[in-house]
């Protein structure tokens, strides 16, 4: 299989309105629209005719229009063209769905499973989307380490005075890679420590696991007491897409809920469901920006020098390059 032919997420359902949408995956140009029972649709954005752009132009009923010269596709890909009606105009089509609020979109040649979310139980927080300028795997590295959780994010993670003491445990099957860190959490102010209910004495586990049909790693999020006998009074799950846009580029996608033990018919998430996705939604700002300042964005780690939390790099290349890029072998080192 190759990239197009898991369920990547290419973005938030409300992206695709009235108008179509050009959006790249894995450097193909593809044209997202909806027809007019509201059903998504994509096809190649090169029109067969004479290579216009289809996302440039308009949805008539349940086809996209030519801008050029009028010619029109279904979500089939199955084209007519108005002067010369005889005439075979097809293109490639794609698989697409909603689900979650976001949409999914794969090739018509492959039949994967598509990705079990299960948030049952959770408070659903908030989607957030971002482009990063690095290629897929340097990328997931990023989200696949809790080392810099010490001087880049704020809200969570390890003190970075005492992140010798943290615990990492590598759990790797064929087609996943679990990761489970526990430690000394990073030192909070007040009222974030009453919110989630834990002290400056707690541990914080940060356990996640990457899967390769399509790329997406589940994070799960909480704190513990010393003697392991309370946890925090809230907790968060979220999901993490990695979608590659071209080789140098890619789009992350994510998706939060909450779990709480405070009283209230939501467990009081709703009110504090604001504010728990500005702080996500700052971390993952810090993940990007930092992403921004790479002296090198080769996905090769050979000649890196890998501390004992990045394992996790080698793991998750041969993954990707066996499961998602459907590779033989694969095409980076493995050294680490
Ligand atoms: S280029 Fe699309 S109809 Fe001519
Ligand atoms: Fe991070």
């Amino acid at each position: 299989m190759g990239m197009l032919d898991h369920w990547n997420v290419v973005g938030p359902s409300g992206m695709v309105r009235a108008k179509p949408v050009a959006v790249t995956v894995a450097g193909q140009a593809i044209c997202l629209f909806r027809t007019s029972s509201g059903r998504p649709a994509a096809v190649d954005d090169a029109c067969p005719h004479r290579r216009l752009k289809l996302s440039v132009g308009r949805v008539v009923g349940d086809k996209v229009e030519c801008k050029y010269h009028g010619w029109t596709f279904d979500a089939c890909g199955e084209g007519e063209s108005p002067g010369t009606p005889k005439l075979n105009a097809c293109t490639t089509s794609y698989d697409v769905r909603d689900h979650e609020g976001l949409l999914w979109l794969k090739s018509r040649r492959s039949d994967p499973a598509f990705p079990d979310l299960n948030p049952a139980g959770d408070y659903p927080i908030g989607h957030y989307h971002y482009v990063v300028p690095a290629p897929l795997e340097v990328t997931l590295d990023n989200f696949c380490e809790i080392e810099h959780t010490g001087t880049v994010h704020e809200s969570f993670g390890y003190d970075i005075e005492r992140m010798h003491e943290v615990r990492v445990r590598f759990e790797p099957t064929d087609t996943t890679v679990r990761v489970v860190n526990v430690g000394p959490t990073k030192r909070m102010g007040r009222l974030s420590a009453w919110a989630l209910g834990v002290t400056n004495d707690y541990d914080f586990h940060d356990d996640w696991t990457t899967h390769f049909s399509p790329l997406y790693t589940v994070y799960d999020h909480w704190w513990t007491s010393p003697d392991g006998k309370r946890e925090s009074k809230i907790r968060w799950r979220f999901y993490i897409f990695f979608t590659p846009i071209t080789a140098t580029t890619t789009a992350v996608h994510s998706i939060v809920y909450g779990r709480s033990t405070w009283p209230g018919p939501t467990n009081s998430l709703s009110w504090g469901k604001y504010i728990l996705g500005r702080v996500m939604d700052r971390e993952m700002k810090a993940d990007v920006a930092m992403l921004g300042h790479l002296a090198d964005y080769s996905p090769r780690i050979d000649g890196m020098k890998l501390s004992r939390f990045d394992k996790v790099l080698g793991l998750n290349r041969d993954r990707i390059a066996r499961i998602y890029r459907g590779e033989a072998s694969p095409r980076v080192s493995l050294v680490g």
